[in-house]
């Protein structure tokens, strides 16, 4: 009787022999181990060719119109991006890959993204939106990118109204010391 042991090894030397006494099965692993090969190789090229950018200071809190919320669509000197989600505007550069030229959601940079988000369209109006028609569901959507983008984000200030004025934001303002316009999506402890 043979052991379970022995009974494995017998079964991967019979593979063994089935695949180096067929010439076809050999190119075969020689074509899937070339692949293979092409593929770890591509990814490591593109990981040297691609540094990691290294990360843009800090932007000073401040609000923003529209028209300055125009300039941070990565296209800058700088690069950086900014996108506005409810009425607040962050700093996504480190998702460039996303919001940067080329990137799958650009006609988010440098606007405010509220409406496409809520209603699955990459499109953001260059003018100022209230979002006031938008349904309850569609609201509720937005609230819900809103805390996305804070977890994720740095936080720069509201986007501002047509006519609206800026706060003054101290320079040493650290996030928590304005927050009374804050938190309306966020979820009291769960
Ligand atoms: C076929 C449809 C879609 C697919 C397969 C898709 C796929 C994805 C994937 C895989 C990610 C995560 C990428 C990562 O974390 O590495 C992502 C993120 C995201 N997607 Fe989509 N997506 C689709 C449609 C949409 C649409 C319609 C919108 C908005 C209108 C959207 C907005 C976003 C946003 C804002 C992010 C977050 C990026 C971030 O973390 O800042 N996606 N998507």
């Amino acid at each position: 009787m043979e052991t379970k042991d022995e009974e494995v090894a017998a079964f991967i030397s019979r593979i063994f022999n089935e695949i180096v006494s067929s010439p076809l099965n050999l190119a075969l692993l020689g074509a899937i181990g070339y692949v293979a090969y092409k593929i770890v190789a591509t990814q490591m090229e593109e990981r040297k060719v691609k540094p990691e950018e290294p990360p843009l200071p800090k932007l000073r809190k401040q609000d923003m119109t529209m028209e300055q919320l125009k300039q941070y669509n990565g296209t800058g000197p700088e690069g950086r991006v900014l996108v506005a989600v409810n009425g607040k505007v962050f700093d996504v550069t480190k998702g460039k890959r996303f919001y940067g030229p080329g990137g799958p959601y650009a006609a988010f940079a440098g606007r405010d993204a509220s409406r496409g988000l809520a209603t699955f369209s990459v499109a953001a109006s260059e003018e100022f939106d209230d979002l006031s028609d938008l349904t309850p569901v569609q609201k509720e959507s937005v609230k819900e990118w809103e805390t996305q983008f804070t977890e994720k984000y740095e936080y720069i200030g509201r986007l501002l109204r047509p006519g609206e004025l800026s706060r003054n934001y101290s320079d040493g303002e650290t996030e928590g010391e304005s927050s009374e316009e804050e938190d309306v999506s966020r979820p009291k402890a769960e």
